[in-house]
Parts: structure tokens; C-alpha cells; sequence
């Protein structure tokens, strides 16, 4: 038997707290459809008492989407959660994403409050929030650089007070997988009502770990994962949506977890995102970077023209893309170029493709990436006429 594992998004609301990846209302309902076509269990769609605009797009994506949960981001303060609930009065399934501080740094350098007072205001607000919603997920804060024994007094308290998630966010990105692992561990085997509720995991990547973090929590019992497409988000980003889906589609053998993700839409929704944040996706970014299934040094790409698995581990067809390439640089061979040629429409005996592959590596050697122009002026007028 598999497990499922919660995809919630939040590429709308700590997505779009990056600088220059705002969006306007309308912008922000094309990409939850995305979303909700994709398949994502829970899309955050804002945090509606920060901004009027914040608050209507959580009012109307609330109204534009139907399948999934529709969840509005709250600090612990009742009038923050009086707020979201008037935001989400239109979602067929609403969820108030509730919570406070629990590291030391939260507590004593920006609560300026104690342990045990943060553990009351957080009963309080998810008692409050269960007021206006069934479906209440508690984030305690920075819960990374938490220690464990007071994070897991925390969590048994906000269950008992009513949350049916609660998110445990790596929010500064400071662990370590075997860490992140360890402390999600420590909360199944610690905190006494653990199973009436979901945890969840929400990790920065300020060490460029978010994705094996999340790995690991998933690993150790975590059942929602928070993502956002492109891994955009504050600072260096949030765990990224695709690379976790792709982990689990890949390595489903060891893993036996499964999410909702209509897999094939992926690469389609990275591009939507990009575009509309204008935020460009680093061509060596897993599973929907330009480079992704690319392959440009001879060795490779001989090897992928014999069996396309001796070099690639995921079928792009699974993401969204027609089909890997094969670029042509310096580095390719022969076969590569004579995989070019066919594809053109020209077929060569091995004498001419020497010629024309000699001339060709002392264009590559000018030229970055050799195009299909650049190979058919190679060719020349002789060559033309053994077209197919
Ligand atoms: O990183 C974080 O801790 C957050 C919370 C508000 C969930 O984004
Ligand atoms: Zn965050």
C-alpha cells in the first residue's frame, strides 16, 4: 500500500513575497488555475491582511477555483484571522494557516515573550481559527532552530487546541537533512496525539538543502509537503515543487509515495510562472532548467543516441517536454552530428560526414552552439543535393 503525499503550494503567497514577482488579482487566478490543473492539493493564496489587494485575491481565487483547498495565511492575532476567514467566505474548501515563533531567536529577539506564553497564544489562535474554519493548520516558526523537546510541548498543544496540519518550517534554512529527518522523527515518536494531525513541511533553501530536507522529513513521516513552482521564494527560495514530485515519481521503488501531480504539466506551469513573475529559471535547474535534458559532450550524447537511459534518468515526456536535445558544441561527435543531419533531412556516407564534421569542429570551436543554420552552410552546394 502507498502513501499520499499533500502538495501545497505557495507560490502565491511566499512565491510572490519575492521582490519583483508581484502579480495583480487577475494574474494570480490564471496561475491558481494552473495550479488546480496540476493537481496541487492546497494552493496558500495570500496572506489577506497584509495588503487590499492580498485580500481579494484570496477573495477571488477563493471563487475561480473549485477542487483544491483554498488556504490564507494569518499571524497569531485574532483580528489577522477575522480577516482570512472574510477572504476565504467564498472557497468550497477553506483552510487559515495560523501560527507564531518558536525558536529561541523568535521568542526573545522579536516576541520579546517566553516559552510558555507562546504555547498559550498559540491554543488561543488556532481555537479562535477553528471559530470560523474545520481545517486549521498551526506554523510554528523557525521551528528548524527549535529544540525538539519544546517544539514537540508545542505541537501536542496545538493539536489538542484543534489544528489538523501543523507545519513544521525550516524557515532561516539552516538544517541539515539528517537533522530536518531526526526532528520530524522526534515529533512522531514524542508527541503523544501526533496522529490526529498532518505534519507538514516548509523549507527554505539558504543552503541550498530545501529539497533534501523535505525529502527527509517526507522520509520520516511528514505527509504535506509546502513547495512552490521554480522553488521561488524569500531569500534563495522555497522547496521546489517539481524537484519534489519528480523524487518521488523517480525513486517511487524506495519512497512507495505518491502525490496528485498531473506530472505532465509541470514544465508548461514553470514557464507560466516564470513569465508572469519575470523571474528566469536558471538553465541547470533540475527536472525544468533549459539544460535539464540536454546533452552536449560527445560521450553523452553518443550514449543517448544508443539508449536515451544511459544518461537520463527521467523521461521528459513525464514533465511536459517533447523530447531531451541533443546540442551541438565542441564537444560533440560524430554521432551527434549525424543525428542533426538526419533530423534536417540529410543523410551522409562516412567520408562526407568526415569532411563535414572537420569543418564543423572549427566553427564549434568559434561558436558556443553550433545551429541548424550554421550546419546546413557547413554542408554547402554539393551537399544539398543528397537530400532525401
Ligand atoms: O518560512 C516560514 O516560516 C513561513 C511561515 C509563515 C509558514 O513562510
Ligand atoms: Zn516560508
Amino acid at each position: 500500500m502507498s502513501d499520499r503525499l499533500y502538495i501545497f503550494d505557495t507560490t502565491l503567497r511566499d512565491g510572490e513575497q519575492v521582490p519583483g514577482c508581484q502579480l495583480n488579482t487577475v494574474e494570480k487566478i490564471e496561475v491558481a488555475r494552473a495550479l488546480e490543473e496540476l493537481g496541487v492539493d492546497v494552493i496558500e493564496a495570500g496572506f489577506p491582511i497584509s495588503s487590499p489587494g492580498d485580500f481579494n485575491s484570496v477573495v477571488e481565487i477563493s471563487k475561480a477555483v473549485t477542487w483544491p483547498t483554498i488556504c490564507a495565511l494569518t499571524r497569531a492575532v485574532e483580528k489577522d484571522i477575522d480577516v482570512a476567514a472574510e477572504a476565504l467566505k467564498f472557497a468550497k474548501k477553506g483552510r487559515i494557516h495560523t501560527g507564531i515563533g518558536t525558536s529561541f531567536y523568535h521568542i526573545h529577539h522579536k516576541l520579546n515573550s517566553n516559552q510558555d506564553e507562546i504555547i498559550e497564544r498559540a491554543i488561543a489562535a488556532v481555537k479562535y481559527a477553528k471559530r470560523y474554519v474545520e481545517d486549521v493548520e498551526f506554523y510554528a516558526e523557525d521551528a528548524g532552530r527549535t529544540e525538539n523537546e519544546y517544539l514537540a510541548r508545542v505541537v501536542e498543544a496545538v493539536i489538542k487546541a484543534g489544528a489538523t496540519v501543523v507545519n513544521i518550517p525550516d524557515t532561516t534554512g539552516y538544517t541539515m537533512p539528517h537533522e530536518f529527518g531526526a526532528k520530524i522523527k522526534y515529533l512522531i515518536d514524542n508527541v503523544p496525539n501526533v496522529h490526529k494531525a498532518i505534519l507538514s513541511t516548509h523549507c527554505h533553501n539558504d543552503l541550498g538543502m530545501a529539497t533534501a530536507n523535505t525529502i527527509a522529513g517526507i522520509m520520516n513521516g511528514a505527509r504535506q509537503a509546502e513547495v512552490t513552482i521554480n522553488g521561488i521564494g524569500e531569500r534563495a527560495g522555497n522547496t521546489s515543487l517539481e524537484e519534489v514530485v519528480m523524487i518521488l515519481k523517480s525513486r517511487y521503488a524506495i519512497l512507495n509515495i505518491d502525490t496528485n501531480i498531473n506530472t505532465k504539466n509541470i514544465y508548461k506551469t514553470s514557464r507560466m510562472v516564470s513569465n508572469m513573475m519575470n523571474m528566469p529559471v536558471q538553465p541547470n535547474k533540475a527536472i525544468v532548467g533549459r539544460n535539464a535534458f540536454a546533452h552536449s559532450s560527445g560521450i553523452h550524447q553518443d550514449g543517448v543516441l544508443k539508449n536515451r537511459e544511459n544518461y537520463e534518468i527521467m523521461d521528459p515526456a513525464d514533465v511536459g517536454i517533447n523530447e531531451s536535445s541533443i546540442v551541438l558544441t565542441a564537444r560533440s561527435g560524430r554521432a551527434a552530428l549525424r543525428h542533426r543531419l538526419e533530423i534536417m533531412g540529410f543523410e551522409l556516407d562516412k567520408e562526407k560526414l568526415d569532411e563535414v564534421y572537420e569543418q564543423f569542429l572549427k566553427l564549434a570551436d568559434k561558436k558556443k552552439d553550433v545551429k541548424d543554420d550554421d550546419v546546413a552552410a557547413l554542408l554547402g552546394d554539393a551537399t544539398q543535393k543528397e537530400r532525401r
